[in-house]
């Protein structure tokens, strides 16, 4: 039998089947089946062109890949990548439209490029467009190359000419190779250039970054191959409408993935933020009822964040639960605690929260502002001034341990608070004595700790 020679590719999750369907079996997207040749490519290709032997060799021998790191001229990136570009590293930055990963990437070469070359390819903005925003960001140099190309082949070609210091794909969305036999703009592109790009950066050891657009459910288009493919994937996310970028690494060969990296969009590009207590924090003293500040831990670093629930009788059968800046779930999981273990009667009333400043939090020590925010509000009373809540719940409504409570604590120290409820029996250490330390042993207790 013939064996066949194409395969069906979904556009959306990168799933692939021999046979075509209407409906994608992985994701359940309509009509995203796209027809893809098979490259039948050998050990022998790969190898010319990985350029390595393929010889097995002790561990022992190998010298561990300790190269030097690139400092990026910012601080809040160099941060997220574990300490500066990694030379031969592929880095896929992920964001919305509009939010300002060109603005990031364009000042990033602009630092660079004033010692070594730099090549910025650009398969959306002409050389003009991307001047005026250089005009913009301060960033002049002759040794940053604009080049509009979208021919994976062709920037292959220039990077071996130019050996620049770091190369920045804008957009990989709009890069075409010969190698994939699909059109322009399909999975199979994306993943093929991306491939090739990878070899690329291994090959000659310059770093290479590539922007990735966002489809609307907020994930990197074709999110799968394209992960799986690169080192290093960071997403740029905020509120357009707030002048607050946060970037977030969410898979890093080379460092944590918990770090993340605040910059303030201004007039003239991003700056970085050094302290972004100082943002997610309320300035204003009269805090109103359901607003209270917990401390995150973004890989070492403390981070205070306020948190606001609101809670108001539903006008429908279904209580409503929305979330901003936390997973839903733990949402719906913390309200069910409190009505079961701390009498809360939740089950006719909406809860609404958010974190300020288009934080994302991950981090389940935050729980206990959430719960302490929306008894707060519930009861429509100010929690107590300058107070932080900290400490993970467990479905019995007990209070556990987190982790590095002691930095936490002292964080709200240096911040200006007075006082920290913390898990009960938490080891603290030498936290110092300018905080009030209020131990909760479950949250059935919290309405009478809290006011
Ligand atoms: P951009 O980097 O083009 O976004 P992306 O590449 O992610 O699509 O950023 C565009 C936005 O940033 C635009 O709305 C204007 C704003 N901006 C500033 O506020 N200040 C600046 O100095 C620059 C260059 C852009
Ligand atoms: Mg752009």
């Amino acid at each position: 039998m013939k064996k066949s020679k194409s395969v069906y590719v979904c556009q959306n999750c990168g799933f692939r089947q021999s046979k075509w369907a209407g409906r994608c079996p992985e994701c359940d997207g309509w009509n995203s089946m796209v027809e893809e040749a098979v490259r039948t490519e050998t050990a022998k290709d790969r190898r010319a062109f990985a350029g390595d032997p393929g010889e097995p060799v002790p561990l022992g021998s190998v010298s561990a890949d300790r190269g030097e790191r690139i400092p990026s001229g910012m601080g809040e990136m160099d941060r997220v990548l574990g300490g500066g570009i990694v030379p031969g590293s592929l880095v896929l930055i992920g964001g919305d439209p509009g939010i300002g990963k060109s603005t990031l990437l364009l000042q990033l070469c602009g630092h660079i490029s004033t010692k070594k070359p730099v090549l910025y390819v650009s398969g959306e903005e002409s050389a003009g467009q991307i001047k005026m925003r250089a005009e913009r960001l301060g960033v002049k140099s002759d040794t940053l190359l604009l080049y509009t190309e979208t021919s994976v082949e062709m920037i292959i070609q220039k990077i071996a000419d130019i050996k620049p210091a770091v190369v920045v794909i804008d957009s990989i969305q709009t890069m075409f190779t010969e190698a994939a036999g699909s059109a322009p703009g399909s999975v199979g592109q994306l993943r093929e250039s991306a491939a090739i790009l990878m070899q690329v950066s291994k090959k000659t050891g310059v770093p290479i970054f590539l922007v990735g657009h966002v489809t609307k459910e907020g994930a990197i288009a074709g999110p799968r191959v394209l992960e799986h493919i690169v080192d290093t994937v960071l997403y740029f996310e905020g509120d357009r409408d707030h002048f607050f970028r946060i970037l977030r690494s969410v898979k890093n060969r080379f460092g944590s993935t918990h770090e993340m990296g605040v910059f303030e969009m201004r007039e003239s590009g991003l700056t970085e933020v050094a302290n972004p207590s100082e943002i997610f924090m309320s300035r204003n003293l009269d805090v109103p009822s359901g607003s209270v500040v917990t401390c995150i831990l973004s890989g070492t670093r403390p981070i205070l964040v306020e948190i606001q629930a609101l809670v108001t009788g539903t006008s429908f059968g279904n209580p409503r639960r929305t979330a901003v800046g936390f997973d839903y779930n733990r949402l719906a999981l913390l309200a069910a605690i409190l009505q079961k273990r701390a009498g809360l009667v939740l089950d006719q009333e909406d809860i609404y929260v958010s974190a300020a400043g288009g934080v994302r939090v991950e981090d389940p020590g935050a729980d206990l502002a959430l719960a302490a925010a929306i008894v707060g509000s519930f009861q429509n009373r100010a929690a107590r001034k300058s107070s932080m809540f900290v400490g993970e719940v467990g479905l019995g409504g007990e209070l556990r341990p987190v982790s590095s409570l002691s930095l936490r604590v002292k964080e709200a120290a240096r911040m200006g608070l007075k006082r920290a409820y913390v898990p009960k029996g938490s080891p603290l250490g030498d936290v110092g004595s300018s905080l009030e330390i209020i131990e909760v042993g479950h949250v059935g207790s919290l309405a009478e700790l809290m006011f």
